[in-house]
């Protein structure tokens, strides 16, 4: 199955509908168009008919139908993917399947620490019912107000506090997932220890629904921080910014939650582009960090000795100035310059995006290197290396000189690859949270390790022979 698949024939169509009832589906051109492409509008594709089950066993008799036609299914949760990765391709071979009915929150167990619902929950909503039973559900990303619990398990999310609570395979407990020959994989158990066998449920985790449909997930919950503070610091390079983050560290320990950094440029496109965002300080510098620390009971002390780390750090050099929050208002001011890059970057311009990761202390030299190597290729280009620092990961993005400049569209692919090459040349990863989608598919081929890949195909034939299941992600088709 590949994205040449014929079009799905008018009596499977019909059948689909007959067994999802009337509710269970969209049609008209106008309600299937958001479906049809991505929330940035780079990727378009074609879906005759949007699925919307309203239960596991509806999902299991829509798949089983699709498996018996040799139907491709595209699995879409709150379409907020960087790579295409939910967006069916042009032909109305695919049937998208959102799950934004089935929106059930099953439990929440405050004891345990975990929160088992339904793979259509928006993850603000879980965010919600975490804090109602004061309990923390911490992954945190810019799309949280859309993105779904399937979406950010199938695609192995992170956001910005995985420096303290990890990606979101380290707070998925148990799943349930409906195969591509409509059996159900039932894991759906809230146990933090289970060492039988492999752990088969850490497949579906990141694999961009091309193994199955995650239809429920439980995951872990944390104490509610009682105690925060916030800070952006000015720096002089990302090195100093490294050597900011050990004295934090090794100051605060695990209280160190949030490490984002962002260039001088990035400041600049968010004042220039965002209502109600100001430069918080009165110099210009270079880098900026966005550093916050948490702990779970309420600690009188703590904002004093993240403050005493900061003095430090100004007063040996490490830091040039800082601008500590002191009130929520001003917390989220401060957040806000860090989570409207993306959309002010995107007002400057068609931009490159590079998704990157290298080891913490490689990725100085990293960024010197690789803006020495792009100043070559597309010299005109605003390099706009920004992300999550203490993770390792920066959005290593581009952005063209001005609108009329289009030297960085005609150069990408160089760009891309050079870029790419020298992430290798770290012994990186050329996408570090974003995934694979469509975008990547050749770069994976291209730099993933070759046992990996041929482990990654072998697990893409056992479980999906029929290649029904978001064909031509992550992998090419029949390879
Ligand atoms: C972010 O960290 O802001 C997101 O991952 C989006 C981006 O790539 O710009
Ligand atoms: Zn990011």
């Amino acid at each position: 199955m590949n994205s040449t698949a014929k079009a799905i024939p008018s009596p499977c169509l019909q059948a689909i509908k007959d067994l999802l009832g009337p509710q269970g589906y969209l049609e008209s051109e106008a309600d299937r168009a958001p479906f049809e492409v991505d929330f940035r509008g780079i990727h378009r594709g074609q879906s005759p008919l949007i699925a919307l089950p309203q239960s596991t066993a509806e999902v299991v008799r829509l798949v089983r139908y699709c498996a018996d036609h040799k139907i491709g299914i595209v699995p879409q949760g709150g379409n907020t993917s960087y790579c295409g990765g939910a967006t069916p391709h042009p032909g109305n071979s695919e049937i998208v399947v959102s799950l934004r009915r089935m929106n059930r929150i099953r439990s929440v167990d405050a004891l345990n620490d975990s929160l088992t619902a339904d793979a259509g929950c928006v993850l603000e909503t879980l965010q919600e019912a975490a804090a109602a039973a004061n309990r923390l559900l911490p992954m945190s990303l810019g799309s949280e107000g859309s993105c779904t619990l399937g979406g950010i398990i199938s695609t192995n999310a992170g956001g910005t506090a995985v420096l303290r609570y990890g990606m979101m395979r380290d707070l998925v407990l148990g799943l349930e997932v409906v195969l591509p020959d409509g059996r159900v994989l039932d894991q759906l158990r809230a146990l933090r220890k289970d060492n039988t066998g492999y752990d088969v449920k850490q497949l579906f985790i990141g694999a961009e629904g091309t193994l199955g449909i995650v239809t429920a997930a439980c995951i872990k919950l944390f104490p509610r921080p009682a105690g925060m503070a916030t800070a952006m610091i000015a720096l002089v390079s990302p090195a100093a910014a490294l050597d900011l983050l050990a004295a934090l560290k090794s100051g605060l320990g695990a209280a160190v939650t949030t490490f984002e950094i962002l260039p001088r440029i990035a400041l600049e496109f968010v004042c220039r582009h965002i209502d109600g965002t100001r430069d918080p300080f009165g110099a210009q510098f270079p880098w900026y960090v966005l550093a916050e620390i948490s702990l779970p009971q309420a600690d009188s002390d703590l904002a004093a000795r993240f403050e005493s780390v900061l003095a430090d750090a100004i007063a040996t050099g490490r830091a040039a100035d800082a601008v500590t929050a002191t009130s929520e208002a001003q917390r989220e001011a401060l957040w806000r310059l860090r989570e409207a890059i993306p959309e002010a970057q995107r007002q400057e311009g068609a931009g490159l995006k590079h998704d990157i990761s290298v080891e913490p202390q490689r990725l100085p030299q990293f960024i010197d290197e690789g803006r020495a190597l792009l100043a070559r290729i597309v010299p005109q280009a605003r390099l706009v290396a920004y992300g999550h620092l203490g993770d390792g990961n920066l959005h290593f993005n581009l952005s063209p000189a001005n609108a009329a400049d289009h030297s960085l569209t005609a150069a990408a692919d160089q760009a891309r690859r050079a870029v790419h090459d020298l992430v290798a040349a770290y012994g990186g990863s050329i996408s570090a949270e974003h995934g694979i989608g469509q975008v990547k598919v050749a770069e994976l081929q291209r730099y993933e390790d070759p046992v990996a890949l041929a482990l990654m195909h072998s697990i893409k034939k056992t479980i999906d022979p029929l290649g029904i299941m978001n064909p031509g992600k992550v992998l090419e088709p029949g390879a």
